[in-house]
């Protein structure tokens, strides 16, 4: 695992943006897992403007995303099919049908995670799989204490993850309480991992990742596989925040 401590969201971004650049220079047929969220949204601003620039193409690509709310339609602003949309690929130039997103208004869920599942492996595996992590250390939807061999699933929500997602919804009651999600097996066959993470309230989620905890165990198996390896993205800023130096200047000053 290599960490890479950046001094703002912005370089550290700007990094992830250019292994993913990297990749599709070497291949660009790549499979791209994708990742919603705050966090991916200014290295997803990087690529469209490095592809609006001509120095990188998604023609040839594929993407999966991690996750999808159960019950919400991709029409609805806070469905992540309508994120991805919304934030990346209406903004680059890859095939729409060549990205996939979990139909979180499937009737059978059991079918839908077993053909997304079988749809990854048939393009050959996740080549780089973008994350960001929950103030409680979760990934995508898979909360700590996860099962480490656990597959793309139905899933309840916490209070905390409904807590912390109720910012982008009227009010908390409207935070769908399931959602369908890849799972921490599913996402360590990937085979490189960059976990980007900025913000003082992420900076016990980082130290948990690092020192234990299920994204540790997501880039620990993932090495243990012989994968290249997984970069660990941070923030940091000098200032004394909570935890390890994982933060961005902005947020350092935030109470
Ligand atoms: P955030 O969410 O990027 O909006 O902080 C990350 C997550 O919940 O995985």
């Amino acid at each position: 695992m290599e960490i890479i401590i950046c001094k703002t969201k912005e370089e550290a971004s700007r990094k992830a943006a250019d292994l993913v650049a990297a990749l599709l220079k070497a291949k660009p047929t790549a499979v791209l897992g994708l990742a919603t969220g705050s966090t991916p949204v200014p290295m997803y601003q990087a690529l469209a403007k490095d592809c609006a620039a001509g120095k990188i193409s998604f023609k040839k690509a594929k993407s999966w995303n991690l996750d999808e709310y159960l019950g919400l339609p991709p029409t609805h602003d806070q469905s992540y099919r309508y994120f991805m949309d919304k934030n990346l690929f209406d903004h680059i130039d890859i095939v729409k049908k060549n990205t996939h997103v979990l139909n979180g208004l499937a009737k059978d869920w059991r079918k839908e995670v077993k053909s997304y599942e079988a749809a990854i492996k048939k393009a050959g595996g996740i080549d780089l799989q973008v994350l960001g992590i929950g103030s409680d250390g979760h990934i995508a939807f898979n909360e700590p204490g996860s099962s480490l061999t656990s597959r793309t699933r139905i899933v309840s929500l916490t209070p905390q993850t409904i807590k912390d997602n109720a910012r982008f919804f009227k009010k908390a009651a409207d935070v769908p309480k399931q959602a369908l999600s890849m799972g921490v097996g599913s996402i360590m066959e990937a085979k490189r991992i960059v976990l980007l993470a900025f913000g003082a309230n992420k900076a016990d989620a980082v130290k948990g990742a690092v020192e234990g905890g299920v994204a540790e165990e997501v880039l620990r198996l993932a090495r243990r596989g012989g994968v290249e390896g997984g970069a660990c993205v941070r923030s940091a800023c000098p200032a004394p925040c909570r935890g390890p130096q994982v933060t961005s200047p902005r947020a350092c000053g935030s109470p």
